[in-house]
């Protein structure tokens, strides 16, 4: 046995004694206060990110009209199916890193007339450019999504920006409107996310915030808003502990931009990154624990925009977000295909309760990516065979669309805590509740403990709900995933351990388990 492995037992170890008090208690409460709602969640919370990057485009969502693999125009018909019945609010395209290499005339006009590329960021693979911008903006209207376009600043121009805006937005009396017309589309598309760059800190352009604050206020003069469209101007923010970043950003930029972002990955270590679907208990709280330092994250970045926008006209916008492990044996290194267990379901659930709760700035989240790339909704078969599955992380987005322009309840919660071998604290239990348009509520609780049920106490003070209904996710090991043979090994099931009286809720949580309810 070597050194190493000695360390991880002994670390293993001191994990189980450290929670052994945790253990015992098995009760948690929670109080909803049903009547302080004041800011809604934005649907875009729930958005999604495709970029140019392994077979997230092609193979994912286009296979193009001459495959044998069932689409429509080119678009995979099951994927574009279960994307529709996941109500995606919002898709930001083409990249990540892409954005900043992406020169958006090679991907426009007869398909037979495009340059072929070759994708620098990711594994160096050759694209023939047949997606382009035609077939992003088509992809949105047929999934009836808002469009998220990232521009590219790290090696485009200013002109180039300025067109693409043109082109997509312009009516035809525009020389860039004409020439949209004569590739077929008549119609201007309404396009109103648009990043200014891309980690403009990194690979897109390796600037310092000072200089790409002046880079923003330069592309941003001629970005102009076309007839009818208006444009919501985001500028490329911080990566994560990065809060001087966006200091000098609301300084320098100010009100010239209408939101900044930040990018969080759930990675403990970056040289280290550890497999998707096999872990130790003690990684798996650490993976929790890491996760949930997201809210301070969110809370010190939003502190900062406090300081020059106390009135929050900038919003906060989280968009890349996920889990980042190695990639899979046998699939293209720089392709960035992983596995997704009940583990991710889990980050999933935790990250988006900690948006709700910063839905006064937090206005958009994009998980990194849609489909075949890092925590993504869908994996399909990467021999072309058509196969295609849903990951535990979809389920959770799938559960958690009542949330969708709800409006959040603050809640207290008590509960128990396990204490990492790193010192910190992953609470037993995660809640988030909201208020639906229909006046009923949507509350969401995750009981985080690999071994032990727990039961909530749940009061609703001045609500008399009579119902509560839901389904959980959960499966015997957090390692669990759904593969080609085994589609639905983590599935949603329903939920019947909750009972209400009086307005007063219980609810028995199965150990690693996430429930949404929808209370009446
Ligand atoms: O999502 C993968 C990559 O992560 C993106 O291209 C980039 O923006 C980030 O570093």
């Amino acid at each position: 046995m070597t050194y190493m492995n000695h360390i991880r037992i002994l670390l293993a170890a001191l994990l189980v004694l450290l929670s052994a008090p945790f253990l015992q208690a098995q009760e948690a409460e929670v109080t909803i206060h049903a009547d302080q709602g004041k800011s809604k969640i934005n649907k875009e919370i729930y958005g999604q990110f495709a970029e140019h990057l392994g077979s997230c485009i092609y193979g994912g969502l286009w296979v193009g009209t001459d495959s044998p693999i069932p689409n429509q125009r080119g678009y995979r018909l099951d994927v574009l199916q279960a994307l529709r019945d996941l109500k995606v609010p919002v898709l930001r395209w083409p990249g990540g890193c892409f954005a900043d290499d992406y020169h958006w005339r090679d991907g426009i006009g007869p398909k037979s007339e495009r340059p072929s590329l070759r994708n620098n960021n990711w594994g160096g693979t050759v694209e023939d450019n047949s997606f382009g911008t035609h077939e992003f903006l088509n992809l949105c209207e047929m999934l009836g999504c808002e469009p998220y376009i990232s521009g590219n600043v790290g090696s485009g121009t200013v002109q180039e920006m300025a067109q693409w805006v043109e082109y997509m937005t312009g009516t035809t009396d525009t020389p860039m409107g004409k020439l949209r017309a004569q590739n077929g589309r008549e119609l201007p598309w309404r396009v109103k996310y648009f990043g200014i760059g891309n980690e403009a800190w990194g690979c897109g352009g390796n600037m310092t915030a000072d200089y790409y604050s002046d880079v923003f206020r330069r592309y941003n003069t001629y970005l102009r808003d076309q007839p009818g469209n208006r444009l919501y101007r985001i500028a490329s923010g911080a990566s994560d502990y990065d809060y001087k970043w966006t200091r000098t950003c609301m300084q320098k930029i100010g009100r010239k931009m209408d939101a900044i972002s930040v990018h969080y990955y759930t990675v403990k270590d970056w040289n280290n990154k550890g497999k998707a679907t096999a872990f130790t208990p003690e990684e798996y709280y650490l993976t929790l624990e890491k996760c949930l330092d997201v809210e301070t994250v969110v809370r010190r970045h939003c502190q900062i925009m406090d300081e020059t926008d106390p009135q929050k006209h900038i919003a906060l916008m989280v968009d890349e977000w996920g889990t980042w492990w190695d990639e899979e044996e046998g699939t293209i290194r720089g392709h960035l295909y992983q596995q997704n267990c009940l583990r991710d379901a889990m980050v999933a659930a935790l990250m988006l309760n900690v948006f709700h709760k910063y839905t006064d700035r937090v206005k958009m989240a994009n998980i990194a990516q849609v489909v075949n790339v890092l925590q993504a909704m869908i994996l399909t078969d990467q021999k072309g065979t058509g196969h295609m599955v849903l990951t535990p992380t979809y389920h959770i987005f799938q559960m958690y669309q009542g949330f969708q322009e709800a409006t959040h309840l603050p809640l207290d919660l008590q509960c128990d805590s396990l204490t990492t071998t790193e010192g910190k604290k992953v609470p037993a239990l995660s809640a988030s509740a909201a208020r639906q348009a229909d006046g009923s509520l949507i509350l969401s609780l995750a009981n985080t403990q690999l071994d032990k049920e727990q039961t909530v106490s749940v009061s609703i003070p001045g609500t008399e709900a009579t119902t509560a209904e839901g389904t959980i996710l959960t499966s015997q090991k957090a390692e669990d995933y759904n593969d080609f043979e085994h589609p639905d090994r983590v599935k949603p099931q329903p939920f019947k351990g909750a009972k209400v009286r009086k307005g007063q809720l219980t609810v028995k949580l199965p150990a690693k388990s996430i429930v949404v309810l929808n209370l009446k």
